[in-house]
């Protein structure tokens, strides 16, 4: 059985403007914003209007499109410091998701590249990257679900955090890229769904969007997650990543380093998929990405209501670190990378 369904429509480049789905309203409502100005897109990024490391990739170079297109520079040259302050503005917006970091490096070389053709052919190599961008990671997408989903046994319970699907990336996603490859493939996939506290993607996103595709989908809540995996209810499990030291460890959303021990502990295998652009080939292992710190106010209160005393301190880090020991095998769009991650990731990289 083969069952294709439309694409979600996270980002998009609309000519003069950069139109996303504002996730921070979903699964209530479905509204797209329209930025016309490079300082709103940013903005976007860091109050999670989009996120997933893929997507705010595909936001970051779409952004910095915008700010060349509308700078008032008469000369590539003249152009050149407002670029350097639009690439600025954009790489401070969140500092784990490498893809941020990769697309912004990407644009960058593309301007090096077309300022001797002058200011149109920098504004229009400029454009064209980002929209590249965009197709490349759903391409990489289907190519992560068609190797992945050959690591899914026929009838599978699948256990996911966060939400790595196609509203993370520029569409299908990458983990639920995965499942949704092996639903496409005739597996009878079941998936369970981490709330993932405290922006909930779990239970908003990877939820609403499982469910727009029919996919069977079930939210638990994050304590929950030891129980499902101690009683042999889950078969694997999937997450994406922010991104992959060169040695195999995983920094991803806080919630995952505990899932990723729960499952060894109860001897149930757990992938990540994620495109090589989320592969840091310069940090050698994970102690050493930086962990963003969010505003307390998303731990303090829940849709609004606050269920934390006042003057009660408060922590919000957004990411955590998995040592590669717990990673059974990372899903790229190159094929699939194994134990020793060093050598396996470097090769799948043509490193
Ligand atoms: O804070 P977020 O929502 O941007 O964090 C997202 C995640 O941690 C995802 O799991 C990760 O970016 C992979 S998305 C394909």
């Amino acid at each position: 059985m083969v069952c294709e369904v439309e694409m979600i429509r996270t980002i998009e480049w609309a000519g003069n403007a950069v139109v996303m789905l504002d996730q921070r309203l979903l699964p209530g409502q479905e509204i797209y914003n329209s930025y016309t100005d490079y300082r709103q897109v940013a903005d976007a990024i860091r109050s999670m209007v989009i996120r997933g490391a893929p997507a705010i990739g595909v936001a970051a170079a779409m952004g910095i499109a915008l700010g060349v297109q509308n700078a008032k520079a008469r000369t590539a040259e003249e152009l050149e410091p407002e670029f350097a302050r639009i690439c600025e503005a954009i790489a401070s917006t969140r500092p784990t998701a490498i893809n941020l970091f990769w697309a912004v490096a990407r644009m960058r070389r593309v301007f090096t590249r077309a300022r001797a053709g002058g200011l149109d052919a920098v504004r229009s190599a400029l454009v064209a990257e980002a929209q590249a961008m965009h197709r490349e990671d759903v391409e990489a997408n289907r190519a992560i679900g068609l190797y992945g989903q050959e690591l899914i046994p026929a009838r599978a319970r699948v256990l996911t955090h966060c939400n790595a699907g196609a509203l993370a990336t520029a569409g299908y996603g990458t983990a639920l890229g995965v499942i949704r490859a092996a639903v496409e493939a005739g597996k009878a996939v079941e998936v369970y769904a981490d709330e993932t506290r405290p922006f909930l993607q779990g239970a908003r996103l990877t939820a609403w969007e499982l469910h727009k595709d029919d996919i069977p989908v079930t939210v638990i809540t994050d304590n929950m997650a030891g129980y499902f995996l101690s009683q042999g209810l889950i078969d694997c499990v999937i997450v994406g990543a922010d991104r992959i030291a060169a040695n195999g460890d995983v920094a991803n959303k806080i919630g995952t380093y505990a899932v990723a021990v729960l499952a060894k502990e109860s001897g149930v295998p757990f992938f990540v998929a994620a495109p090589l652009s989320t592969l840091d080939l310069t940090t050698p292992d994970g102690s050493l990405i930086p962990i963003e710190e969010r505003d307390p106010e998303e731990v303090r209160s829940v849709l609004g209501s606050r269920v934390v005393p006042e003057g009660v301190g408060i922590r919000n880090p957004a990411f955590d670190v998995t040592p590669n020991r717990y990673v059974s095998a990372i899903i790229t769009e190159r094929g699939i990378a194994r134990p020793p991650f060093a050598a396996s990731l470097r090769a799948l990289a043509g490193k």
